[in-house]
């Protein structure tokens, strides 16, 4: 018997499902965060996470946020599920959002809002969905270069990943003609996703005559347009602004896929809350559409979670809340406009001679500094300054105090 347990123990020991398992690389933004929190150095920045931070480099609560939460308390609302497709209150003020309340497709019923695992759930719902129904094409293309999170989104739904040209290193720029040149060589059917507005991770937006340009280039090339719309407001600080562009193809009769987050523009990242839109062509192909999509999500996650939509429908629905929302989405837009000037002005303080003009022309949370990656390297080396090795930087991790140290690194690795 002692021996019998003896060898059964070591069997315990030695096998395993798993020995198969490799060990995965580190997700390189948190890998950034990770070497952050490490460092001693006092003056140590990190410029690698996509999250506001108040001119105190802390984390931010919107007051109407707080104001709705202690609303929804007071009511001592139950807890029980949602409906697959989430509160409904919460689909239709999401819809109106980014379509803008009186919009012709909202009034003929032929869209079909469901309410997501914020930002990246939609996305993940919206590739499953084109997946199984878009039988013409699996093919989608991205800008060049994405939020790191497309590839796999896509990937993993099952899609092929295809890429057109996007960024011009060398202007730091939007590359219009190579952007165009691409898109006519995209097969028909095809899907193309579009960031709507603060491009990441380079923060560089077409303008609207260019957007007009393409709207027209992928109506030709009878393309299958799906918006992310992560920052909406949050750019320019006017909602209705940074959803120019997802209007306009509406308008010129493109029935969008549309992925919204309120992670940015209300500051509910952990809440998880956004949305998925289909515009369809009459408001019976919405409801079908609506049937696939409960039948795609229940098996994933069910219904989702509902402290968010709660709050983000609670100010959209209540005009005084709403209004100190716009405000506060303005001046988180506005702080964020301002460093960026700021840092421009402290590198020329400096005695830097490069042109820092792309810091100040791109919009959104990022800027893609074009810093190369061995300067990269030396800013996080000597200076405890972390961003991720492609150069960009979170501008809403700059804060008045530490903007005049950022340009004196900067200048130093560029000079
Ligand atoms: C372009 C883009 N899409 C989608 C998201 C989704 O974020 P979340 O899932 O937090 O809403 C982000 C967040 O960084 C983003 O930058």
């Amino acid at each position: 018997f002692g021996v019998h347990a003896i060898f059964f123990f070591f069997f315990l020991i030695l096998s395993s499902w798993w020995t198969e398992v490799q060990m995965g690389p580190p997700d390189p933004i948190l890998g950034v965060t990770e070497a952050f929190k490490r460092d001693t150095n006092p003056k140590k920045m990190n410029l690698g996470v996509g999250a506001y931070r108040d001119d105190q480099g802390k984390p931010f609560v919107l007051n109407c946020v707080r104001k709705a939460e202690a609303q929804i308390a007071a009511k001592k609302l139950d807890k029980e599920y949602l409906p697959i497709g989430g509160l409904a209150e919460f689909s239709k003020a999401c819809a109106q959002l980014a379509l803008g309340p009186d919009n012709a497709v909202l009034k003929s019923g032929r869209s079909i809002t469901v309410q997501t695992i914020s930002g990246t759930g939609s996305l993940r719902v919206g590739a499953n969905f084109v997946s199984r129904f878009h039988n013409v094409s699996q093919d989608v293309y991205l800008p060049k270069p994405s939020w790191g999170n497309h590839t796999p989104i896509f990937r993993d739904a099952g899609m092929q990943l295809k890429a057109y040209s996007y960024y011009d290193p060398k202007t730091c720029g939007f590359d219009f003609k190579g952007a165009l040149d691409d898109i006519s060589k995209i097969p028909e059917k095809s899907v193309i996703v579009l960031h709507a507005c603060a491009h990441n991770p380079t923060g560089v937006d077409p303008r609207p005559e260019q957007w007009k340009e393409m709207a027209a280039l992928i109506e030709k090339r009878n393309l299958l347009v799906f918006f992310d719309m992560a920052y909406q407001g949050f750019a320019s600080g006017d909602i209705d602004r940074d959803a120019w562009a997802v209007r306009y193809f509406i308008e010129q009769g493109h029935n969008v896929l549309l992925s919204q987050s309120f992670a940015k523009n209300m500051g509910l990242y952990g809440e998880r809350v956004g949305g998925f839109t289909v515009v369809c062509k009459d408001a019976e192909e919405a409801k079908r559409v609506e049937s696939q999509l409960k039948i795609l999500i229940r098996p994933i996650y069910s219904n989702p979670p509902m402290n968010g939509a709660r709050i983000a429908s609670t100010i959209l629905s209540t005009p005084e809340l709403c209004k100190e929302w716009l405000v506060e989405v303005k001046d988180m837009a506005d702080r964020i406009i301002k460093m960026r000037e700021m840092l421009v002005s402290n590198l020329k303080k400096e005695g830097s001679t490069h042109n820092w003009q792309h810091v100040t022309d791109q919009i959104g949370m990022f800027c893609f500094t074009g810093l190369k990656p061995e300067q990269v390297e030396r800013l996080i080396k000597e200076f405890s300054i972390y961003m991720t090795k492609d150069g960009r930087i979170s501008v809403a991790g700059v804060t008045s105090a530490n903007v005049g140290y950022l340009a004196h690194a900067i200048h130093a690795v560029t000079k």
